[in-house]
């Protein structure tokens, strides 16, 4: 979608749509003004009721040439006082979901007039764009019916200040770039996304952002001793991996944020095989990798001024004559050793060496990001990440971040007393407790084995990767989650 900043007035300017924002409690002057054009049909509508101008309601009105615009659309705000910026962006994804219904491919929009002059533009833009996206790669049938839209064109005020919200429209677009690289990998199926596509689209990135990259073969990760990643891939035919990003945007000195992603292209549970009935989603367990190549692709886009260093570890877990096993004993990067006793806790494994591996680089910060565990849905739905840490400035950071651009996180606590369920009759440590409890903590314990004393935080994202209903400014599906929030916290660093 093109998207334009000009200066006009919303009363006077012509397009197929235009979109105003309603509070629920109070009539602005647009408001005011659009129903004065238009006879007091704005009025009429509101006293019958018919809109209300709740949040996640909209109107679409032609205007019979009343106005310049054909058509206006009215998005619910909510009460006034309660105004923010995730609020506007849930109004332009809401607005665009109404829009592409009536398949009004390009609209005018001043939606942004209710918000903070500073971010609204932004704020509308991210809902916009996200609130758009489709994944149709793979539907061959009735191309040419299929609706895309082609222009946003937001309205600024007379004395707004365009290059400033122009620069700011432009940041939203490479940000959202990044979430949709994001939802791209996780909307790809497992046979096309495979460890060799996520090494590919790395160095894709390198290339245009001008990253260092480099790419760990199953025979270096042998020799480097990266054997709890390397025995996850053992049983698939496609080889495991280990991928390295590298942005330098403050220098060549400065110590490093490190990301680090579950890239499970497919999990299958391996011998400890998952039932059938959705495995299909298990396609989704690389969507911490995900995050990771989205950051690192708006990081650099965006020209942050940090230093970050993109790790993905990615292997597929499948069951085979090669398959590691329960009972196994596995030698970590680290030197600990782990007794197997689930394949399907596969992802603690090949973040693990990765977790030891980054901290080469001296990480001021180190962040990872998982579909770690099923607990982690059972507590917290699909409202929020699971959040852990070992630093609680880290931790409190990144809830802030996550609260600031509506992508929340809550933490859990990782006190010593939950390591007891990860000890092994045989080994340093197992990979999965014996009971269920507290599963999504365990799994952050053993993480936490691997970290030293590096600051880190680590994400729980199995329940916010996927979506099995559309949201405002997310249809149903990948979600892209992660990207937003690392770059929110990255700019506020
Ligand atoms: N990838 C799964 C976790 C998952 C579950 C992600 C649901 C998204 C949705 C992970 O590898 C897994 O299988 N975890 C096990 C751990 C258990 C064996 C200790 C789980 O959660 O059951
Ligand atoms: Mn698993
Ligand atoms: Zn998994």
């Amino acid at each position: 979608m093109k998207i334009d900043v000009i200066s006009a007035n919303p009363l006077k300017h012509a397009s197929p749509a235009l979109v105003i924002g309603c509070f629920e409690d109070a009539k602005d002057d647009l408001f005011t003004a659009c129903d004065a054009a238009l006879d007091g049909c704005l009025g009429r509508l509101t006293a019958g009721r018919e809109f209300s101008g709740k949040a996640n309601s909209t109107r679409l009105i032609h205007t019979l040439g009343k106005l310049p615009a054909e058509r206006l659309l009215l998005v619910g705000l909510g009460k006034k006082a309660e105004l923010d910026d995730e609020r506007l962006r849930q109004a332009a994804g809401n607005a665009v979901q109404a829009l592409r219904a009536a398949r009004v491919a390009s609209f005018a929009t001043a939606l942004h007039l209710a918000g903070r002059l500073e971010t609204a533009p932004e704020a509308v833009t991210v809902g916009t764009l996200l609130g758009s996206y489709a994944f149709e790669q793979y539907k061959t049938k009735d191309k040419d019916e299929r609706f895309g839209f082609e222009a946003m064109t937001l309205l600024l005020p007379k004395g707004g200040n365009r290059k400033e919200a122009g620069v700011r429209v432009g940041a939203a677009v490479t940000l959202c770039r990044g979430v949709g690289l994001a939802r791209d990998l996780v909307s790809h199926p497992g046979n096309v996304v495979t460890t060799g596509y996520l090494a590919d689209t790395a160095r894709e990135l390198a290339g245009r952002h001008g990253l260092g990259c480099r790419v760990y073969e199953q025979d270096e990760l042998e020799e480097l001793g990266m054997n709890a990643l390397v025995g996850v891939g053992k049983g698939a035919a496609e080889p495991p991996r280990l991928i390295v990003l590298e942005y330098k945007g403050a220098g060549a000195k400065g110590r490093p944020v490190v990301l680090v992603g579950k890239g499970i292209t497919f999990d299958s549970g391996g011998i400890s095989i998952k039932p059938g009935a959705g495995m299909e989603e298990m396609k989704t367990d690389m969507a911490g990798a995900a995050a990771v190549l989205g950051t690192m692709a708006a990081a650099a886009g965006l020209k942050l001024a940090v230093n970050l260093v993109g790790i993905v570890p990615t292997a597929e877990n499948m069951p085979d004559g090669k398959a590691y096993k329960p009972g196994d004993v596995l030698t970590s990067l680290s030197g600990q050793t782990i007794e197997i006793t689930n394949t399907d806790a596969e992802g603690r494994l090949i973040l693990c060496d990765a977790l030891h591996f980054a901290q080469k680089y001296r990480p001021a910060a180190m962040i990872d990001l998982a579909t770690l565990t099923g607990a982690c849905v059972v507590a917290l739905g699909h409202e929020a990440s699971g959040l852990m840490g070992n630093d609680q400035r880290l931790v409190d950071a990144l809830k802030r971040a996550g609260e600031e651009c509506g992508e929340r996180l809550w933490q859990l606590p990782l006190w010593d007393e939950y390591g007891e369920a990860m000890k092994s009759d045989i080994a340093d440590l197992r990979n999965a407790a014996g009971s269920r409890d507290g599963g999504s903590i365990t799994a952050g314990w053993f993480l936490k084995q691997f970290v030293g004393k590096t600051r880190w935080a680590h994400l729980d994202i199995a329940g916010t990767a996927w979506s099995d209903k559309a949201r405002p400014y997310c249809p149903k599906g990948a979600t892209g989650v992660g990207v937003r929030l690392l770059i929110e916290y990255l700019r506020g660093r």
